[in-house]
C-alpha cells in the first residue's frame, strides 16, 4: 500500500546521497545554528531542497518537516519527516559515517522509513508491516541476551547539563556491556540497531533524527521506547532503541540516571 512513497524516498535518498559525496571532494563552507558545535553546511541545504524537489514533484499537497526548515503542502494526512544529512559533524571532518534519513507520517502514524549510508552504498528501508531490508536483503535485531554481552551507541545533546547525564550513563553502562559508541549518526544507529550491529542505542532527539530509524527497528523486531519505559512520542525527544532482550535491564540504567 505504501509502495509507491518508499520508492520515491529512496529515489530522493539516493539523489541526497550523491550530493553528499560530491561534497567530499571540494571546500565545504561551513556555518554555526544554535551554538558553535551545532554545525550547518551547504550540503545539508542543498540535500534538503532536491529531496523536496521530489517530494513536491511526487505529492504536491503533503506535508514537510525538515531539519533545514523547507516545508511543504498543508494535506492533514501525509507528513513528510526528512534529515537531509544526518552526521553534519562527521561530514565536516570527513569521517565517513552520516546518512540521509526520510520517513513518512500517514495520519499519525509512521509509515515509511528510509536511511541511506551513501559511503558505503547501504540502503535502509522499511514499510510499516512489510520488514525492514537492507539493500534489498531482509534484516533482524541481534539475538544479543544480555546488556553484559552487548554493543550499544548513544549520542550528546549539547547543552553541559544533558551532555553530562549522557556521561554519567556512559560510565555505568561502559562497565556492564562490551562497549559504547558514539557514531554520530542517529538515523545510522538506529538502523544499526535494526540490522544487528548494534545491540542498543538511546539518545535524545529530534523527529528528523529518529522518524526513518524507529520504522526500520520496529519492523526488525527490535523495542523502542522512551527513558522512562513509556511507549515511544516522536514529537517528545527521548530514544531508546534495543534487540528486545536488553531492553529492561538498559532501561533500568538510564532510568536512574538521566532525569528530564
Ligand atoms: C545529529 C546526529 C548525531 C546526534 C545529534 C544530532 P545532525 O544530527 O544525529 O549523531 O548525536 O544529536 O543532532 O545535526 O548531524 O543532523
Ligand atoms: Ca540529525
Ligand atoms: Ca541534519
Amino acid at each position: 500500500m505504501y509502495n509507491q512513497y518508499l520508492e520515491v524516498a529512496k529515489e530522493a535518498a539516493r539523489a541526497a546521497g550523491a550530493i553528499q559525496l560530491a561534497g567530499l571532494r571540494r571546500q565545504l563552507r561551513i556555518e554555526t545554528k544554535s551554538s558553535p558545535i551545532d554545525l550547518v553546511t551547504e550540503v545539508d541545504r542543498m540535500c534538503e531542497a532536491e529531496i523536496a524537489r521530489l517530494l513536491n514533484q511526487n505529492f504536491p499537497s503533503h506535508q514537510l518537516l525538515a531539519e533545514e526548515g523547507t516545508v511543504g503542502g498543508d494535506a492533514p494526512d501525509f507528513r513528510w519527516i526528512v534529515d537531509p544529512l544526518d552526521g553534519t559533524t562527521n561530514y565536516t571532518h570527513r569521517y565517513p559515517f552520516f546518512s540521509v534519513s526520510i520517513a513518512l507520517e500517514h495520519k499519525g502514524r509512521l509509515v515509511v522509513g528510509v536511511v541511506y549510508d551513501a559511503v558505503h552504498d547501504e540502503m535502509f528501508e522499511a514499510v510499516a508491516g512489510g520488514g525492514a531490508f537492507l539493500n534489498g536483503q531482509p534484516i533482524k535485531v541481534s539475538d544479543t541476551p544480555t546488556l553484559s554481552q552487548s554493543l550499544v551507541c548513544t549520542g550528546f545533546p549539547g547543552d553541559q547539563a544533558g551532555n553530562q547525564q549522557v556521561l554519567t550513563a556512559w560510565e555505568k553502562i561502559s562497565l556492564r556491556c562490551h562497549g559504547v559508541r558514539r557514531d554520530g549518526s542517529a538515523a545510522l544507529d538506529l538502523c544499526y540497531v535494526a540490522c544487528g550491529r548494534l545491540d542498543g542505542f538511546w539518545e535524545r532527539l529530534n523527529p528528523w533524527d529518529m522518524a526513518a530509524g524507529w520504522v526500520l527497528v520496529s519492523e526488525a523486531g527490535g523495542r523502542i521506547s522512551n527513558f522512562q519505559e513509556d511507549p515511544f512520542d516522536l514529537y517528545k525527544r527521548e530514544i531508546v532503541a534495543t534487540n528486545a532482550s536488553i531492553g529492561p535491564e538498559l532501561v533500568a540504567v538510564l532510568k536512574e540516571t538521566l532525569q528530564v
